[in-house]
């Protein structure tokens, strides 16, 4: 064959790679998620920043400050994510700035938070707004915070107040982020404000965020907004994997955190029932059936061994596979992992899925594009098996301050400078924009970033025509 021949050939070969490998559907949300704490900058009104000063708490010495200055900054940063294609934003509420002292509601908070919404609007970006990501109002965290039976009411007339106030601007509503690792990172791992090391504590503070979200989903879905709202909660899962399959140990020590951190806070706000191992049968009838959707927030698996010499950590060792790729952080990046807590989450509960928050510390962006294609291949695996996903937000629109971890890690697509506040988009970012004007992925993308991921797009139908 001659040169023409060759040409032709290369031509043919170039259309078939720039064809779509998967459509995720019409009204799919694209975007990012960031937390008030992490972002805004000068929270001096909440048990995180009080706990920063302490020194010693924060691993790399840094203390949130004027973090990325997201309070000021806010249009300029919607502008720029907008330009990068997101046609959503997954936000928090400082409770400390809504709720400054209790039953005082700060009307300037509230008009900032108007006018974030309203931006956000405006550049065509469906907003996501999450109730609680961790910190608590000052006041709140010296009646004891979650621990206190008071605080259901409390978030019940926050959740009433923001709701009246913002509604009109926002429909997809997130009542607490991530109730498990709270509860676990504050109460039995002591790592995080209070500090408490107590299982007791634990399970009362898990039991006051059922019935919290309860309350506030019930205030929402009954308010004058709440017939065009959604609710429901981000939950983060992991994968709990047996160190070696065989063993009855290692399964069942596996077994204990995919049910107690994966699975008993959604249980229980769907049959209203308290089960094993964090209350034995214990009604919660006000929970029963208050999760319109379900948010994935997805990063990573943990190999699981049992471990008679660790009581303290009942019984259970988890660490990253090992010989596979890990983060910044120290976690294994798999994207495997991401397909099957969807498929379980879609199997026991059958909610409208998010994924609220799925990313990796990578400061240098040597893992993140394929950790996106990867991650974003094992969603539209699961579409095309007919799981009702219905946006993905990346975690996180740009650097942070990432809680006991500081700045050090960098989650961002876009890169912050903290001396400067001067933002760099990583090169992920252009990649991510390049999925998002498709609305999907191009064959050549999952040939060139995971290739594992290839035979899922052979023959089936996509999200678009099935
Ligand atoms: C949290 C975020 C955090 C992220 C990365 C999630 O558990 O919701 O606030 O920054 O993980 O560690």
């Amino acid at each position: 064959p001659g040169p023409r021949a060759h040409l032709h050939l290369a031509r043919r070969l170039t259309t078939m790679v720039s064809e779509l490998a998967h459509d995720f559907g019409d009204d799919f949300l694209w975007g990012a998620a960031t937390a008030a704490h992490q972002v805004e900058g000068n929270n001096t009104n909440n048990d995180w920043w009080r706990w920063e000063q302490i020194p010693g708490k924060i691993a790399d010495g840094t203390r949130s400050g004027l973090a990325c200055d997201h309070y000021n900054r806010f249009p300029e940063d919607f502008a720029q994510w907008r330009g990068m294609g997101h046609n959503a934003h997954r936000l928090s509420l400082e409770w400390s700035r809504i709720e400054p002292r209790p039953g005082v509601y700060d009307s300037p908070a509230i008009d900032h938070y108007r006018q974030v919404l309203g931006t956000l609007l405006g550049l065509g970006m469906e907003p996501m707004v999450t109730l609680h990501h961790f910190t608590n109002p000052l006041w709140l965290a010296d009646i004891g915070g979650w621990e206190s039976d008071e605080v259901v009411e409390r978030f019940r007339l926050y959740a009433r107040h923001c709701i009246d106030a913002l509604g009109d601007l926002a429909h997809l509503w997130v009542t607490i982020n991530e109730p498990n690792v709270y509860a676990y990172h504050s109460y039995t791992a002591g790592l995080w404000p209070p500090q408490v090391k107590d299982f007791r504590a634990t399970t009362a503070v898990l039991r006051n965020m059922v019935r919290g979200h309860a309350a506030a989903y019930r205030e929402i879905r009954e308010s004058v907004h709440g017939a065009a709202a959604k609710v429901g909660v981000a939950q983060h899962l992991r994968v709990f994997q047996p160190w070696r399959p065989w063993s009855p140990f290692d399964r069942i020590a596996a077994a204990l955190p995919h049910r107690a951190f994966n699975h008993w806070f959604l249980q229980a706000c769907t049959d209203g029932w308290a089960g094993f191992p964090l209350g034995l049968r214990h009604r919660l009838p006000e929970a029963l059936g208050t999760l319109d959707f379900i948010g994935v927030n997805y990063y990573s698996r943990d190999i699981v061994r049992f471990t008679p010499s660790a009581p303290g950590e009942l019984f259970a060792r988890t660490f990253p596979a090992p010989g596979r790729p890990v983060s910044d952080y120290g976690m294994e990046l798999y994207p495997p992992g991401l397909y099957r807590v969807i498929r379980d989450t879609w199997d026991r509960y059958r909610r409208p899925i998010y994924i609220t928050e799925n990313g990796v510390a990578d400061r240098v962006d040597q893992f993140r594009p394929a950790a996106l294609i990867g991650h974003l291949a094992e969603v539209a695996r699961a579409q095309r098996e007919g799981i009702d996903i219905r946006g993905y937000l990346h975690w996180s629109s740009m650097d942070n301050f990432e809680w006991s971890e500081g700045f050090k890690m960098r989650f961002g697509l876009v890169a912050v400078d903290f001396e400067t506040q001067e933002r760099t988009p990583r090169p992920s970012a252009a990649l991510y924009s390049d999925v998002i004007r498709r609305n999907g992925l191009a064959w050549e993308q999952v040939q060139n970033f995971y290739p594992s991921g290839l035979p899922y797009f052979v023959g089936g139908a996509s999200s678009s025509s099935g």
